[in-house]
C-alpha cells in the first residue's frame, strides 16, 4: 500500500468528490460537471464507497442514501477510497467535503477526522517483516491529501494525528513475541517523545513493592516484567478539567502461553494481541501529546510475559497482591487480570486518580458474549460512563455496558485466601475478570473496564482492517479526552 499518508498539497491532485444517491448536484456548484459525469456513468449508484472517474482529474465517490448518512457511512467510503486511489497509482488528493449536510450534526471538522482517519487505517499493512522471499513492492508511494475546505482540512489534520497513533499501536501489536518483550515496550514508550516523562518499575522493584501479580506472572519469562508508567502533563490545563487526572491501564501480556493452565493446541496462536490494552493506550499517549490536548493523563502498562518454566507461578499458589489483598491462583491462564490488579493498585496508591479507564482483552468469555462487534464495558460511575458512551459513538468504536454487581464480587471469594483469579463455577467470565478487578480500585474512584478480547485484532480482512491488530480505543480515549477538555 502507501508508505505514508500525510497532510500536503501536490501539484495536479485528483479531486475528489462524495455524491449521494440520487441526487442531482444544484447547478453551477462546485464539483457539479464531475457529480453530472459520473451520474452518466452506467451502473454508477453512488453506494457507499462506491468510486468512479469522471474524467481524468475528478475522481466521485458515493456516499449511498443523504437520509441515512452517518459518521461511519464516510469511513466506509474513505476505506474503500483507499484501495481504489492505491490500485491507480494517485499519489495525491484534493478532497471536497460532502455538500448539504446539517452542520450542527457533522461539522467539517467532524468529517475531515473521520474521513483521514478512515484513509490511513484502510491503507496500513503489515510488511516490516517480510523477508527475502517476499516481492518488495520497491515503488511504495507517498499520498498527499488536502482539501480546498477550510474545516474539513482543519479535520484531516487532525485525523492524520490520531491515524498515526492508531498505526502505531497496531504495529506494536504486530510485532511478535520474540522481539515484542516487556523491555521492548518500555523502548516504544520512551522513542515516543512529545514531551511525555517516560518511567519504569523494574522488575526487582515490582518485587520490593509487593506487586505479587506482575511478578509472579512475569517470574517465568528469561524477559522479565515490569511496569511502564508513562505521564503527559500539559502546560495548561482546561477548564473543565482543571483537577482532574485520568489514569489508563493496558494489560500489556506480551506473549500468553496459559502458563501451566497452558492454552490447548492453537489456542495459544494469536497471543502476542495479548498485549492490545497497552499497545492501544500507549497510542493513546502519542495522539493526546501530539494534539497538545489540555489534560492531564497517565498510563500504566503492566508488562510481562505469561510463560511455562521451573519458576513459573502455579495453580494452588496463594499471592500477596500490592495492595495487601491475598489471590489463590486457581487458574494461570487468568494472568491478565494479576498484572492490571497492581497497576489499579499503585495507580490509585501513588497517582491520585480522578478517573481510571483499563483496557485488557482480559477473557474469551466477552467474544462469546458478544463477537467481534463490541468491546464489553464495565462502569459503574454514570459520569464515565456516558463520557465513555459519547465517545465510542463519535469513533465509531462500539462498547456494550455488562453488569457489575455485589453478587459478582462475592463470586470471588476464596477459602484459603481472600480471593480466587478465577470461579470454579464457568459463569459469567467476563464479569469475573471485572468483578476480580474492582477488588484493587478505590471505590471512590470513578472506573471504567473494557474488555477488548473480542475487537483487538481480526483473523481476516475487512473494509477497515487487514488481518491483524485493529488499535481499538485508541480513537475513542482521545475523543474522550477531547471532549472532555473541549478542545
Ligand atoms: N488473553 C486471554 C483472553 C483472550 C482469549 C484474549 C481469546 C483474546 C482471545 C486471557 O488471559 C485468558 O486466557 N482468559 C481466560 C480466563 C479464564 C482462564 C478464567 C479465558 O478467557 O478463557
Ligand atoms: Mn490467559
Ligand atoms: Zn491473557
Amino acid at each position: 500500500m502507501y508508505r505514508s499518508i500525510q497532510l500536503a498539497t501536490s501539484s495536479k491532485p485528483l479531486q475528489v468528490h462524495f455524491a449521494f444517491a440520487g441526487e442531482k448536484p444544484p447547478k453551477g456548484a462546485r464539483g457539479a460537471a464531475a457529480l453530472d459525469a459520473a451520474r452518466s456513468t452506467p451502473g454508477f449508484q453512488a453506494e457507499v464507497g462506491e468510486c468512479v472517474p469522471a474524467g481524468a482529474r475528478d475522481l466521485v465517490v458515493g456516499l449511498g442514501s443523504r437520509r441515512e448518512f452517518a459518521l461511519s457511512t464516510l469511513r466506509k467510503a474513505s476505506s474503500r477510497l483507499a484501495k481504489v486511489l492505491h490500485r491507480r497509482g494517485v499519489i495525491g488528493i484534493s478532497v471536497h467535503a460532502p455538500v448539504g449536510l446539517d452542520a450542527r450534526h457533522f461539522e467539517a471538522r467532524v468529517l475531515g477526522q473521520a474521513f483521514a482517519e478512515a484513509l490511513m487505517i484502510a491503507a496500513w499493512r503489515v510488511d516490516f517483516f517480510d523477508g527475502t522471499a517476499s516481492k518488495r513492492s520497491a515503488s511504495l508511494k507517498k499520498l498527499s491529501i488536502s482539501s480546498p475546505d477550510a474545516g474539513f482540512a482543519k479535520g484531516m489534520a487532525v485525523g492524520v494525528k490520531v491515524a498515526t497513533a492508531v498505526n502505531a499501536a497496531r504495529r506494536m501489536g504486530a510485532t511478535p513475541p520474540n522481539v515484542c518483550t516487556p523491555a521492548w515496550m518500555e523502548r516504544q514508550a520512551r522513542k515516543l517523545g512529545l514531551g511525555l516523562r517516560v518511567r519504569s518499575i523494574s522488575y526487582a522493584q515490582a518485587q520490593r513493592l509487593g506487586m505479587g501479580g506482575l511478578v509472579n506472572v512475569g517470574r517465568g519469562s528469561a524477559a522479565k516484567p515490569q511496569m511502564i508508567i508513562v505521564e503527559y502533563k500539559p502546560r495548561t490545563v482546561a477548564r473543565s478539567c482543571r483537577k482532574e487526572h485520568l489514569i489508563l491501564v493496558g494489560k500489556t501480556i506480551t506473549f500468553d502461553t496459559g502458563g501451566y493452565s497452558l492454552k490447548v493446541n492453537n489456542g495459544m496462536l494469536g497471543m502476542k494481541y495479548d498485549k492490545s490494552g497497552g499497545t492501544n493506550v500507549l497510542g493513546a499517549m502519542q495522539a493526546i501529546a501530539a494534539m497538545k490536548l489540555p489534560m492531564r493523563v497517565t498510563a500504566v502498562l503492566p508488562a510481562a510475559e505469561n510463560m511455562v518454566s521451573d519458576d513459573s507461578y502455579r495453580p494452588d499458589d496463594i499471592i500477596t497482591m500490592h495492595n495487601g489483598v491475598t489471590v489463590e491462583v486457581t487458574n494461570t491462564d487468568a494472568e491478565g487480570r494479576l498484572v492490571l490488579a497492581d497497576a489499579l493498585s499503585y495507580a490509585c496508591e501513588k497517582l491520585k486518580p480522578t478517573a481510571i479507564i483499563d483496557m485488557a482483552t482480559l477473557t474469551g468469555g466477552v467474544v462469546v458474549a458478544l463477537g467481534h462487534f463490541s468491546a464489553g464495558m464495565f462502569c459503574e460511575s454514570d459520569g464515565l460512563r456516558r463520557r465513555v458512551e459519547d465517545a465510542s459513538t463519535t469513533t465509531g468504536e462500539k462498547v456494550w455496558r455488562l453488569p457489575l454487581w455485589k453478587e459478582h464480587r462475592d463470586n470471588m471469594r476464596s477459602q484459603h485466601a481472600d480471593i480466587l483469579n478465577s470461579a470454579a463455577n464457568r459463569g459469567a467470565h467476563p464479569i469475573q475478570g471485572a468483578a476480580f478487578l474492582s477488588y484493587f480500585v478505590d471505590p471512590l474512584v470513578p472506573w471504567c473496564h473494557l474488555d477488548i478480547a473480542g475487537v483487538a485484532a481480526v483473523d481476516s480482512a475487512n473494509d477497515q482492517f487487514v488481518r491483524g491488530p485493529t488499535g481499538f480505543g485508541v480513537r475513542t480515549i482521545v475523543e474522550l479526552v477531547r471532549q472532555w477538555s473541549h478542545a
